[in-house]
């Protein structure tokens, strides 16, 4: 071998030099080739073995798929509107699997409404039901997002199958932990509103740990004397009830709808919130904005008040 070499090396050294350097290109190219083969092969390897230790682990607590949640919201156009949309749907955004159905009184949807939405990142659907002509220019108290709630419950009996379902007006306030306990309704649950009458609160009673009547400042002959944002329907139970829905009855919105939710037994109505002795829901209400004042285009023109001038409303 080192006779052979040498006498290579000296038969022709300038054409050795050639194919030789050559060669080395040629193993230096195969070595490349073999190394990346090599690393390309580890890391499939790697990325198998990885994804098989993953799909053997349990799935942690925030994975587990849990079942829907529909949160309907009532809203009509006023000064106020994307300023609640907002508040609420931040708070919404700490929710997991939720569909937030967003259901104006008005004839159209409002591209200003679905902008604020889109940028919230909210899961959503945004309907329109407007409140029948009427009752709009009655003199006497309004029937206030009925048409749009019964829109939400139309929804859902042709779209959902399981979850739960909850009527949040838009301008309450809602800790997140009744989310994730109204989540696993049966039928339908209950809890304390506070802010609600005179008596600051809206609430089930119970005694020797069974629903025991209501506490309300306003009882008016209702069989359920409750605040809209004190209780949530399982979506089951409401396909159990393809007539139940909300009457245009204002102050008995509540009480009508959970009565065309019969038969259902008190001891089926589930008691959250620590068995109603805390208060994670609140009827709170936006003091009234006037509309904005005529804007001046003419002087403003060509500045950025033209573009902050189409999110006001007018008179
Ligand atoms: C209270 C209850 O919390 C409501 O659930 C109930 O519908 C209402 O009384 C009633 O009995 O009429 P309140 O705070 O007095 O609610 O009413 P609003 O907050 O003004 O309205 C309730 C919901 O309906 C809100 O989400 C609101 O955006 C919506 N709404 C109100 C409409 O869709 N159209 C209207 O003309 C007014
Ligand atoms: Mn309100």
């Amino acid at each position: 071998m080192n006779n052979t070499h040498t006498h290579n090396r000296n038969s022709n050294s300038n054409n050795n030099k050639m194919t030789g350097s050559l060669s080395n290109k040629m193993a230096l190219g195969k070595s490349i080739k073999m190394y990346l083969t090599i690393f390309v092969a580890t890391t499939c390897i790697y990325m198998v073995l990885y994804q098989y230790h993953l799909s053997r682990q349990p799935l942690t607590a925030n994975e587990v798929v849990k079942p829907p949640l529909y949160i309907i919201t009532p809203t009509y156009r006023r000064p106020e509107q994307l300023a609640e949309l907002t508040r609420l749907g931040y708070t919404l955004k700490h929710v997991l699997n939720l569909l937030w159905l967003v259901i104006e009184d008005a004839n159209k949807t409002n591209p200003l409404v679905a902008h604020t939405l889109d940028r919230i990142g909210v899961p959503y659907e945004y309907l329109v039901a407007p409140m029948p002509e009427q009752y709009k220019h009655t003199k006497k108290a309004k029937p206030r997002g009925v048409s749009n709630r019964n829109r939400g419950l139309d929804y859902l009996r042709a779209n959902a199958s399981e979850g739960v379902l909850y009527f949040a007006d838009d301008d309450n306030t809602y800790d997140v932990n009744i989310f994730e306990q109204m989540r696993y309704t049966k039928k339908v649950s209950m809890w304390p509103v506070g802010l609600v009458t005179k008596t600051g609160v809206s609430s089930p009673i119970i005694r020797e740990g069974k629903l025991d009547g209501y506490y309300d400042g306003w009882i008016g002959g209702r069989k359920y004397p409750v605040d809209m944002a004190g209780f949530a329907v399982s979506v089951k139970f409401l396909h159990e009830r393809p007539n139940a829905k909300m009457p245009f009855k204002p102050g008995y919105e509540e009480d009508g709808f959970l009565r065309s939710l019969a038969p259902l037994q008190n001891s089926e109505i589930e008691l959250l919130a620590d068995e109603c002795r805390d208060i994670l829901t609140w009827h709170t209400q936006t003091k009234k904005n006037p509309p904005a004042q005529p804007f001046n285009a003419t002087r403003y023109a060509n500045t950025n008040l033209a573009f902050i001038e189409k999110w006001l409303v007018r008179p």
